[in-house]
């Protein structure tokens, strides 16, 4: 679990995110589906050309739950059990995959935000989204 300084450092540069919710998870989703080109399986309904309506409004929705997910760091399962049923049961992602979507997340924070990304906020970053996903896949057995 996250420490005090861990919550207050995921918090702090959350407020920045917060407004480029859009961009974010947009660009989030980029260097998923480049870097590994194997994730966008799970999207053949989606046009995944870049700046996509679809990747616009997708990257949206997930920074958006990353976002609850902050505002809610006490109780991330609480806030994400709908998010969980419906990766697990329905969706069927496979959790690595949820390793591989962490680490662009905090590509993109970093890319926007270098000065505020300090070695203890990367670490920060990097358990708080450890900690999302394992939510988001403990319903799988
Ligand atoms: C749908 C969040 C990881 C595949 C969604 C939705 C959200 C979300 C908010 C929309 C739910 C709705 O419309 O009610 C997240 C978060 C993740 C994560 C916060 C991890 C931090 C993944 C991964 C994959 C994935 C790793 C696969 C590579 C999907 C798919 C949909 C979906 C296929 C349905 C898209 C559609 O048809 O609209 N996710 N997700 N998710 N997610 Fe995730």
């Amino acid at each position: 679990t996250l420490t005090q300084a861990e919550k207050a450092a995921v918090v702090a540069i959350w407020g920045k995110i917060a407004a480029q919710v859009d961009a974010l998870g947009t660009e989030s989703l980029e260097r998923l589906f480049s870097s590994f080109p194997q994730t966008k399986t799970y999207f053949p309904h989606f046009d995944l050309s870049q700046g996509s309506a679809q990747l616009h409004g997708h990257g949206s929705k997930v920074l958006g739950a990353i976002g609850e997910a902050v505002k809610n760091i006490d109780n991330i399962t609480g806030a994400l059990a709908t998010l969980s049923e419906l990766h697990a049961y329905i969706l069927r992602v496979d959790p690595v995959n949820f390793k591989l979507l962490s680490h662009c997340i905090l590509c993109s924070v970093a890319a926007h935000f270098p000065n505020d990304f300090t070695p203890e906020v990367h670490a920060a970053w990097d358990k708080f989204l450890s900690q999302t996903s394992s939510v988001l896949t403990e319903k799988y057995r």
